[in-house]
């Protein structure tokens, strides 16, 4: 027998969604219908969420009442704090807020309710605790007092301010926003498919979200984003870009930040970070950082566009975050912070109408191979 799935289960349809919808040709974005582009501008991260497990935008009373019930489960349960401050400093902080993700669910009396309204209650207190968790680790290894969360203030606001002991400007805490809503959902990328796969044998919300941060973290998949500034930061100046890129190709080698399994186009996320990064960059000194990520990518454009490679979410996302004033290691955090409204959403729509996932492989090994005794292996 010959194995029939293409590796990567590319171009395999394997759930419906009414979440998102990816044209990776055209190279085109939309939330239940809406353009990506046209969210960024005029959403805000909490009706982004709203539409995502609704599949509606709501009336204002609705987003009203929406928001407030997330700002009311900002503040950890008690005990978690206790925990995460007493974490080796040294620690990741995608390990730290898998692990913490995961043990919210000790502190829910009822954690394996699953049905519509349980599954949302849970995904919210998730949604919720994630900027505090990630905030409290990053003050704790910092050894610097961890700041309550303010239900006064939206999620980007609160999250830099929690991280940074003041209230972010309009800009930062706008540019955040706008982050959030474009990290929110992705069709069946591979984290959302761990989700699924996950709440698909009826385990339990919590099991399902830690799962898909562990995918996430990977290099190939959210990792990404830590990988760019990395190698932006290796990268001595904008001179050195060029022969950087190219060597880098020579050796064959990926470029973190660039290609996709679904676009072959211009991600159009990347459109609109690559503005919102040159835009902060100005803002704040690091123009020398747009620079190198712009001549990286005219490398890329000459070397491997004609293969389909463009920049991807994560490049032009590294620049942005770091003109946000975020540490490195904690790019991949913030990507999981919004992508719980997308992972929670496609919880909530795989229990709608569910079906156990439980695919096939192909077992190429040999058969009627003999046991022979520990004692007479070679
Ligand atoms: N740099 C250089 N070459 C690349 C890159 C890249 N970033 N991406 C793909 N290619 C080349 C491959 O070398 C391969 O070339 P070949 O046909 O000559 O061997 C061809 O394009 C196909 O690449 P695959 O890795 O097979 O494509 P796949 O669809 O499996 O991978 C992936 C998609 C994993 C995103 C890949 O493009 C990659 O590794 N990119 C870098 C990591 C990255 O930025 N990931 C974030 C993706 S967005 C997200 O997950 C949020």
């Amino acid at each position: 027998m010959t194995t029939t799935a293409p590796k990567g289960l590319e171009g395999i349809i394997a759930a419906e969604t009414e979440m998102s919808f990816i044209d990776g040709t055209q190279g085109i974005l939309e939330y239940v219908g809406i353009a990506i582009d046209d969210l960024a501008r005029n959403s805000t991260f909490e009706e982004t969420v709203f539409l995502l497990w609704n599949r509606r935008l709501p009336t204002q009373s609705e987003l009203d009442a929406f928001t407030q019930d997330i700002r009311s489960r900002y503040q950890l349960p008690a005990g978690l704090e206790e925990r995460i401050t007493t974490l080796p400093k040294t620690a990741e902080p995608m390990h730290m807020l898998r692990t913490m993700v995961s043990s919210l669910a000790m502190f829910d009396s009822d954690p394996n309710q699953n049905d519509p309204d349980s599954a949302r209650d849970k995904a919210l207190n998730v949604l919720a605790c994630a900027p505090a968790i990630v905030a409290a680790f990053d003050r704790h290894r910092r050894g610097l007092p961890v700041v309550a969360p303010d239900s006064s203030l939206s999620i980007a606001e609160n999250f830099l301010n929690m991280l940074n002991g003041e209230k972010p400007t309009a800009t930062m805490a706008k540019a955040l926003d706008v982050c959030l809503i474009l990290h929110a959902d992705h069709g069946l990328n591979n984290s959302t498919f761990s989700a699924r796969v996950v709440i698909s044998t009826m385990s339990d919300v919590y099991s399902a979200l830690t799962a898909a941060i562990g995918s996430l973290r990977g290099p190939l998949h959210g990792g990404a984003n830590e990988g760019v500034m990395r190698m932006l930061n290796e990268i001595p100046t904008v001179a050195d870009a060029d022969a950087f890129i190219t060597g880098k190709l020579e050796r064959k080698e990926k470029v973190m930040g660039f290609g996709h399994r679904v676009y072959k186009a211009y991600d159009p996320r990347a459109t609109y970070l690559k503005t919102l990064a040159k835009q902060l960059a100005e803002d704040t000194g690091n123009q020398d950082l747009y620079e190198k990520s712009f001549a990286i990518e005219k490398v890329m454009e000459d070397a491997v566009a004609a293969k389909g490679i463009y920049p991807n979410v994560d490049f032009y996302s590294a620049t942005t975050y770091h003109c946000i004033g975020l540490q490195l290691d904690l790019f991949t955090p913030l990507f999981a912070i919004s992508r719980l409204g997308g992972w929670s959403g496609h919880v909530i729509e795989q229990l709608s109408d569910n079906r156990l996932y439980r695919p096939k492989a192909d077992y190429i090994g040999p058969h009627d191979a003999p046991y022979i005794p520990i004692a007479e292996r070679g």
